[in-house]
């Protein structure tokens, strides 16, 4: 389409954080600010005419409805389906027959699968732009962008801080991306604290590692005091080859108020939701708790990301 946007903003798909630059990441998190500051009146006529096609093959709740919820706030119709089982998947079409088919239908393609790399090739096939909601257990940027909104909202910054992953480190896809995403700031010490068997992939490590520094470890309680952010995890029960190695790591993290004796007066918890039993609900009203806000941000950041796509159209 040829406007500012272009030069802000590169791409015109959005399947991996691997792709943005920190400057991209930061024009997202701009636009987020302004959507969440503009009454919806004002933004219904962004999207008017459009039609968001939203397919999702794994379940969701948040990154479904909100991205749904988004479309409609900027005056987008919207189609797809929650459950493949009501496509024509069930009767054997491929998915590259079904995105192709689809982006003759809509302008931007929201796509949820289980196999690693569908966005990527989606996003080859389709005539319209493709947003991945997450592809297998590698990627989900949209979620890393909204994770990274409410860090900076939080603490006015994302540089310096002092953040830990916990839990399924190895199936836990938002917090692959999320470890690539703060590569690209200044001076993040990165705390991984998981059970062996779910430790973050030795590539990621490797990559990130070369430019903040990394400290691993199975044990949360050392790293406490020093934490501004603890970003727990469900431990991917769906992703497991073998049940019986879930029910040894199933509840292996569970974090409750006592937790807060030794953490700092602004040290928060994020999380991805859904939560089965890692954060007692106990922590539910305590100011440490981040992450329905966290949830509540997904809004402002997919609008953003609707917006930005539909003005830069396909290549
Ligand atoms: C996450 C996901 O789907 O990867 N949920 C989400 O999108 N908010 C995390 C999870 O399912 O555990």
């Amino acid at each position: 389409m040829g406007d500012a946007f272009d030069k802000e903003f590169p791409l015109t798909d959005i399947v991996s954080i691997s792709d943005f630059s920190r400057s991209s990441i930061e024009f997202v998190l701009q636009q987020a600010d302004l959507m969440e500051k503009t009454p919806r009146e004002k933004k219904l006529g962004l999207l008017k005419g459009k039609v968001v096609a939203s397919l999702f093959f794994e379940p969701s709740t948040r990154t479904r409805l909100s991205f749904e919820t988004a479309a409609h706030n900027l005056g987008a119709s919207v189609v797809g389906f929650a459950d493949a089982a009501t496509s024509s998947t069930k009767k054997g079409e491929t998915l590259s027959d079904t995105i192709r088919m689809v982006s003759g239908y809509a302008d931007l393609i929201v796509l949820r699968h289980f196999i690693e790399g569908a966005a990527k090739r989606a996003a080859e096939i389709s005539h319209c732009n493709v947003i991945n909601a997450g592809d297998g257990s590698n990627q989900h940027p949209t979620q890393t962008l909204l994770d990274l909104y409410t860090i900076q909202k939080e603490f006015g910054k994302i540089d310096g801080l002092s953040i830990c992953f916990l839990g399924d480190l190895k199936y836990g896809r938002t917090v692959h991306g999320l470890a690539y995403a703060l590569a690209m700031f200044k001076k993040i010490k990165l705390y991984l604290v998981a059970p062996e068997v779910l430790k973050m992939p030795k590539a990621i490590v490797e990559e990130v590692g070369d430019r903040i520094e990394i400290v691993q470890g199975e044990k949360l309680e050392e790293f406490l005091p020093e934490l501004d952010v603890l970003y727990s995890t469900r431990i991917q029960k769906e992703r497991f080859l073998d049940l019986l190695e879930y029910e040894r790591v199933k509840s292996v993290y569970v974090l409750d108020k006592k937790l807060l004796e030794s953490t700092k007066e602004s040290f928060r918890i994020m999380h991805p939701l859904p939560r089965i039993d890692e954060i007692h609900p106990e922590l539910d009203a305590t100011n440490a708790a981040l992450y329905f806000k966290q949830a509540a941000n997904g809004i402002p950041v997919r609008e953003a990301l609707l917006d930005i796509l539909s003005r830069r159209g396909k290549a």
